[in-house]
């Protein structure tokens, strides 16, 4: 199971009340109707959807993911965690780089491809473009309009949108985000779960893991270990220390940060307050930002994330005479992350440093589920402490507005 523990000189003792007054309205907003995520993991209508969508389309070889943000941080975090067994050659269409787009989509055969577009809008101009350039692609191969089902997914609002319309025009099979689910929230939606299937990802275990965390946050000891880590978050936001370090000491999870990057950036960052996530992986990142997280000015908190147990190792035994050489001789490449790891915890202490290190047993689907709502709870209650609403972005609301009313003054 993950645990974590907090290594910090500065504890926080909030009173009984507030305490109770916080847990009570928490936990009121998960069970709200309005709130979706949080129920995800026992939605298992959602699960066989993205199934039977998946046994008609797993004979594709390639899968074109599109879909900006919310829409494709999760998916490309669940692949590069858990990896792809299936041989399936996966391409993300997450931007509108003309160079980068014309790289991607000389690595696909469209006539053998399932073109997965996300979007929780259905409306989004990046998601639109891309999907626009990958039908003029469609038209040169000779895909026309009454095939467009045999190769497009499309997965939106089940209601609202125009990709929801036009999923009904065209005929394409559309799987639900349900509309109280947004973007960052969603990568235990189908928006996730799909091309984790054809990565030969189990979802199911994954959506077992996030279980997990829902039931301890109800009632269990771990509740108040979180509940007590969401305050000391707090106390430390209001002492100026707003900075929130995500590092992993894994590659596989790097792109872990990214996504933790969106869901805590864009959920908590408004009304003049917010933590500033910076995304990091360990041991890499000890050569490069570290100098600055251990002696740069005391405004952050950094989570080090440590997996246990590699699934793969390598004996690092040599006879070469020097030094680090016959060092690191006995031992194997995990161990050398481990110390690492052990290292920068203890330097980092020294340094009177605000640490969290959280602990997975591996890196398997159940633990990376367990991951994923922990980190969505986490950031919902900072909300709640911070009083923000973490599920609204009117700040990104804003810029595409302006960028709409830019194209229709060129237009
Ligand atoms: O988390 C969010 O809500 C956003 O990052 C969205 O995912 C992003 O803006 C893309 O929106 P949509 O899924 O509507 O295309």
């Amino acid at each position: 199971m993950l645990n974590w523990t907090v290594r910090s000189t500065h504890s926080s003792k909030p009173s009984t009340e507030k305490y109770n007054q916080i847990v009570k309205a928490y936990q009121e907003t998960l069970k709200s109707s309005e709130i979706g995520f949080f129920r995800l993991p026992e939605n298992r209508e959602l699960l066989k959807q993205t199934k039977e969508t998946f046994e008609v389309m797993k004979h594709r070889k390639y899968f074109v993911h599109i879909g900006i943000g919310g829409s494709a941080l999760g998916p490309d975090m669940l692949l590069k965690a858990l990896g792809d067994h299936s041989g399936v050659k996966f391409v993300f269409l997450n931007n509108i780089d003309p160079d980068d787009m014309k790289r991607s989509l000389d690595q696909v055969n469209l006539k053998d491809a399932v073109v997965y577009v996300v979007s929780k809008s259905g409306t989004t101009a990046e998601t639109v473009a891309a999907m626009a350039i990958v039908l003029n692609e469609m038209e040169k191969v000779g895909i026309t309009k009454e095939k467009y089902n045999e190769h497009f997914v499309f997965c939106t609002d089940p209601e609202k949108g125009d990709l929801r319309k036009l999923s009904k025009e065209w005929g394409v099979r559309t799987l639900d985000i349900p509309s109280n689910v947004g973007g960052r929230f969603s990568v235990l939606t189908p928006v996730g779960l799909f091309p984790a299937m054809f990565a030969g990802i189990d979802a199911e275990d994954l959506l077992t893991g996030a279980q997990d965390i829902q039931k301890h946050l109800f009632d269990s000891r771990i509740a108040e270990n979180f509940f007590q880590l969401g305050f000391w978050i707090k106390d430390l936001h209001d002492k100026g220390i707003n900075q929130t370090v995500m590092m992993p000491y894994s590659s596989l999870l790097k792109e872990y940060s990214a996504w933790f990057t969106q869901l805590w950036a864009e959920s908590l960052g408004k009304e003049g307050k917010g933590l500033t996530p910076i995304p990091a992986y360990g041991a890499t990142d000890q050569h490069s930002q570290m100098q600055l997280f251990m002696e740069g000015p005391v405004d952050k908190i950094l989570f080090l994330i440590e997996v246990e147990q590699f699934e793969c190792d390598f004996n690092l035994k040599n006879t070469v005479d020097g030094g680090a050489f016959k060092l690191l001789s006995s031992f194997k490449l995990s161990q050398l992350m481990k110390a690492e790891l052990e290292g920068t915890l203890t330097a980092l202490a020294e340094n009177k440093r605000h640490v969290v290190h959280l602990k997975i047993p591996s890196l398997k689907e159940q633990y990376l589920g367990q991951m994923i709502l922990f980190s969505e709870c986490l950031t919902v209650l900072l909300g709640e402490l911070l009083e923000v609403d973490p599920f609204n972005q009117p700040g990104v609301e804003a810029g595409k507005k302006y960028a709409n009313a830019w194209l229709k003054s060129h237009g």
